[in-house]
């Protein structure tokens, strides 16, 4: 099928170099020029594992161009909209300027009988409005979340868990089949697939990140009050996560969630339901983000405690910037935020990671940035994990001590294991362990 792609971020890109992976021809459309002469010339924007090689192969088919033009779109059947729905700047609710403004550009070249199918996730009520600007053109619109994770994304959009269509009734049939024509090779391994309507496409989505951010914030609520208590998290996740009613997974105690999704979206999903006169049915989200900002701030204070209140001019490393490992990925990451805190606080702020050092550094300009891992130990008065990569897991609690000037390390993200680290000479705590 022709596919048109809006949008070419970490959603939007992944999606339409998959789509060509699958066979359909197809064009990712984007206002940013540089990112389109990039991803044109088959260079990932961003780092995600598995995209480079589909986005090369894609080019190298010819079946997968990138353009800034929307009439590049034209000859579409399927238009998916890809685009970014970030936290408002006077607010907490979604700012909808890209996901509108793709919509209007769209319009002129729309052919009768193509199909709309929104990916961003938006607040409950949008698909109905946009259907309302789409119908004149004799285009339809469906709302299709997606629910892929950064680090997995091309393995979550070809091999999804399920697929949601939201369709409108008027439409349905028709829309459905067009959907499951492109995703026929999905459905053909008895993907689940199920049609709904608009609104509750729009909740599935939102639900399940205000879910996974619960689960989360549940159990950095846990490690808490194991910190008052001297239980261990760790131990208590595993015990209650042989509960398959609970399960283990999401519930990994420490410094938090961040991305450009959850923290964003739990936000909006409150905002959404105080307009709709039912902000008391999400008020616990509220407090789902306050336990999840605190747990940056236990770790800026265990580092400060172990410097007896005052970490001005101490040497601190502080392993990991992304919001998780595998992503380059910074928003609203608490890896960074701990690094920013600190430095606040006078410390001499020495951070690394693997992939996310060249977008933290446009940001945060005043933090130093170390070029590899042993030059970010090399003297440290502490080390914070922050960002659980696979080099910071696996490392050798005796080499590290040679390396640093005071062995004093903060597990953030209860990843290292404790009684080795102590066995090498280490003060270690974790989170809630
Ligand atoms: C999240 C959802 O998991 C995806 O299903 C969804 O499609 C996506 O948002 C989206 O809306 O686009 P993502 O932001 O890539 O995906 O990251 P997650 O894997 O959900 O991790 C989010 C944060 O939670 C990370 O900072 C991670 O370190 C943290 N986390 C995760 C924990 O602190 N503990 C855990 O046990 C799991």
């Amino acid at each position: 099928m022709q596919l048109s792609v809006i949008g070419c971020g970490y959603l939007g890109a992944v999606h339409a170099a998959s789509m060509a992976s699958l066979g359909h021809t197809v064009v990712g459309i984007d206002v940013d020029e540089a990112k389109i002469a990039k991803l044109s010339q088959g260079v990932a924007p961003f780092h995600e594992p598995g995209f480079t090689e589909i986005l090369q192969a894609g080019i190298d088919s010819g079946r997968l161009t990138f353009s800034t033009d929307f009439a590049a779109a034209a000859d579409a059947d399927v238009h998916f909209i890809g685009v970014g729905t970030p936290q408002r700047k006077d607010g907490q609710g979604a700012d909808l300027t890209y996901v509108d403004a793709s919509v209007a550009s769209l319009v002129p070249h729309l052919k009768a009988g193509s199909l709309i199918a929104g990916k961003s996730t938006v607040p409950v009520g949008t698909a109905a409005r946009l259907a309302e600007i789409v119908a004149p053109t004799g285009a339809h619109l469906a709302w299709n979340p997606e629910f892929l994770r950064e680090g997995f994304a091309v393995k979550d959009t070809v091999d999804p868990d399920r697929l949601v269509y939201g369709v409108a009734d008027a439409t349905r049939d028709e829309d459905v089949a067009t959907l499951d024509a492109v995703y026929a090779s999905i459905l053909e391994r008895e993907t689940p697939r199920l049609v709904m309507d608009y609104a509750t496409a729009e909740l599935v989505k939102i639900s399940a990140n205000s879910f996974l951010a619960t689960k989360i914030s549940f159990i950095n609520a846990m490690a808490e009050i194991a910190e008052v208590t001297g239980a261990d998290v760790t131990q208590l996740a595993d015990a209650i996560g042989y509960d398959a009613r609970i399960g283990r997974k999401f519930l990994n105690a420490g410094v938090g969630f961040g991305g450009g999704c959850l923290p964003k979206d739990i936000r909006a999903f409150t905002a959404r339901a105080e307009e709709l006169g039912k902000g008391d049915s999400l008020a616990f989200l509220k407090e789902i983000d306050e336990i999840n900002l605190r747990r940056r701030q236990r770790v800026v204070d265990l580092v400060v405690d172990s410097f007896d209140g005052s970490v001005f001019g101490k040497r601190v490393a502080v392993l990991g910037l992304a919001f998780k490992p595998d992503s380059d990925d910074i928003r609203d990451s608490p890896a960074l935020d701990v690094a920013v805190r600190l430095k606040g606080l006078g410390a001499e702020v020495v951070a690394y990671d693997p992939e996310a050092i060249e977008n933290a550094r446009r940001l945060h300009p005043q933090l130093s940035y170390a070029d590899s891992l042993d030059a970010a130990l090399e003297g440290s008065e502490a080390v914070a994990v922050v960002t659980e990569w696979k080099q910071f897991r696996e490392l050798d609690p005796a080499e590290t001590a040679a390396k640093v000037a005071r062995p004093v390390i903060f597990d953030g993200r209860n990843v290292l294991d404790p009684a080795a680290w102590r066995a090498a000479g280490w003060t270690y705590a974790g989170m809630g362990r």
